[in-house]
This record gives structure tokens, C-alpha cells and sequence, in this order.
């Protein structure tokens, strides 16, 4: 009966590993950026990934990898996403609002890790799309610094509006007091940003790909082609950048690394969809 009915509690149901918004920050209409809280058991490397996602309408958790925007010492964790009108998870994650609620599976795993690199003079940030997310943590992560001399952060979208997020990281980054004492404005003057787009008119255009194969990339920024003794270099994107990039670090003689055999260059593909 209906009496009998509303005498039985409603139970909320309750997410497992749920995790709250905090804010977000919508950049262009295929992406957005947003903070949760972070669980305090939760360590993590800086460039490592996490399982995260919403309930599904069958009830089942729906989630996906996504590289952890934020340094590790940070107390929100930061996600930068693409957001793909018909994809299963980013049709609805992108309508988050600060207070919801998120699941987040506190199990970082990746390659993208300082372990899995031999000590070098410069390390390579090469980045399409939102690849630029775990390049987003270790340019926050003062171990970045203290192991080589320039940071060269490569990012490559299809137009100037999909650069921002990068582009305003960094900027803050090299303006931030806390930054600057945490880090050291020397070690952030080490940053070299080389923005490219592909589709719309901006300084430097093309694919980082075929700049680098022409040599443009090296007489820009005043250095010699990347070498093993002094090059070391971290790659997430797509899967045919991720591909194609791979093999032009094979031509210039770099070695793939792992957590279990550091090396030259690792690769970490981004999430897409
Ligand atoms: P392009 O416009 O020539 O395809 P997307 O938005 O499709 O994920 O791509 C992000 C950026 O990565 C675009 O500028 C795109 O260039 C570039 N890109 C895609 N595939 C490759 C690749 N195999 N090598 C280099 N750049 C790539």
C-alpha cells in the first residue's frame, strides 16, 4: 500500500570511491578541465593516470584512464578531457558541476615517471590534444628541475583555442610566488614552450612530427637534434602520434624505457573518447 511504501527509508546510494568537484573550467566545446577532492590515501608520481568515471545508466561504474593533471603534492587532483558528444562517458562528464560527485579509483599506475628515464640534459614534453594532462603534473613537480637543464614542452593542436590550457599553465606557472619558491624561478626559466597548430593560422604551424624530421624545431630553439647522450623524452597523445613520434626518437638512436628498465623516451597514450 502506499502508507506501507513511504515508511521505508529512501536510501541514497552511495558511490563507490566517490570523490567531489571542486571546479571546472570548460576551454573550448571539445574540452574542459576540472578538480576533485583527493582522497588522503591517494599517493601518486607525477605524470602517472587513474581509473575515473561516473554510474553508468545500468548502475555499473563507467570509467575511463585519465592521466592526473596535478603534481603529486597538491591537495585537489586536476583532469584535463575531451568531450565527445555520443562518447559513453564524456557525454555526461562534461555537465559536471562543483559539488557532484565523481568516482575515482585510487590505483595510479604509468609510465610517464621520472623512474623509467636515465639521467640526461634535456627532457622532451611531446604532447597533441589533451596528451598535455600529465605534462600539466610534472611541469608542477620540482624533480622536472632538478634533473635537467631545459624542459622543451611540444604541444601540437589543431587550432589556437584547443593551446590555452597549456599555454596558460605555464604562463601562470613561471608568474606563481608559490611556484617560484617551491620550484625556483632559475629552474622555471628552463621551460622552452613550442606551441604548433595544424588547422588555423598561429606562429608556428605544422605537426611537431615533421618539424622535427625537417630540423625546424632544433634551429628554432637554438639546440642540436636530439641524441641519446643528452635527450630524454616523454610522448602522449594519439595513437598514430604516439606511433609516429616513437619512431622518430628510434631514428635519432633513443631507447623506449620502462619503470623496470629506464631508458631514453617513454610513451603514454592519451584518453580519447
Ligand atoms: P592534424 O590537424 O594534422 O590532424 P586531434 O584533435 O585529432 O586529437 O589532433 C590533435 C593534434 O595532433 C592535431 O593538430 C593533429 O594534426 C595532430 N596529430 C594527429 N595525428 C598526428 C600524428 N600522427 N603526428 C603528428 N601530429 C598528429
Amino acid at each position: 500500500t502506499k502508507a506501507a511504501t513511504d515508511a521505508i527509508p529512501v536510501k541514497t546510494p552511495t558511490l563507490p570511491d566517490a570523490q567531489t568537484v571542486t571546479a571546472v573550467r570548460h576551454w573550448t566545446d571539445r574540452l574542459f578541465s576540472f578538480r576533485v577532492t583527493r582522497p588522503q590515501s591517494l599517493r601518486f608520481r607525477s605524470g602517472e593516470f587513474v581509473m575515473i568515471g561516473l554510474l553508468g545508466d545500468n548502475g555499473k561504474p563507467l570509467l575511463r584512464a585519465y592521466s592526473i593533471a596535478s603534481p603529486a603534492w597538491d591537495d585537489e587532483l586536476e583532469f584535463y578531457s575531451i568531450k565527445v558528444q555520443d562518447g559513453p562517458l564524456t557525454s555526461k562528464l562534461q555537465h559536471i558541476q562543483p559539488g557532484d560527485q565523481i568516482i575515482l579509483r585510487p590505483k595510479p599506475v604509468g609510465t610517464l615517471v621520472h623512474d623509467a628515464l636515465l639521467p640526461g640534459k634535456r627532457i622532451w614534453f611531446f604532447a597533441t590534444g589533451t596528451g598535455f594532462a600529465p605534462f600539466a603534473s610534472l611541469l608542477r613537480e620540482p624533480e622536472t628541475y632538478e634533473n635537467y637543464e631545459e624542459v622543451i614542452v611540444t604541444h601540437t593542436c589543431r587550432d589556437v583555442a584547443e593551446l590555452e590550457y597549456g599555454r596558460q599553465l605555464i604562463e601562470e606557472l613561471k608568474a606563481d610566488e608559490m611556484m617560484q619558491e617551491l620550484i625556483g624561478t632559475e629552474n622555471l626559466n628552463k621551460i622552452r614552450y613550442y606551441p604548433t597548430t595544424t588547422r588555423e593560422q598561429s606562429p608556428k604551424m605544422g605537426r611537431i612530427t615533421n618539424l622535427l624530421q625537417d630540423g625546424t624545431v632544433f634551429a628554432d630553439l637554438g639546440i642540436p637534434p636530439i641524441s641519446p647522450e643528452s635527450d630524454r623524452a616523454m610522448v602522449c597523445g594519439s595513437l598514430s602520434f604516439n606511433q609516429d613520434i616513437k619512431q622518430i626518437l628510434e631514428d635519432f638512436d633513443l631507447v623506449e624505457g620502462a619503470n623496470s628498465d629506464p631508458q631514453h623516451y617513454v610513451v603514454e597514450k592519451a584518453f580519447v573518447g
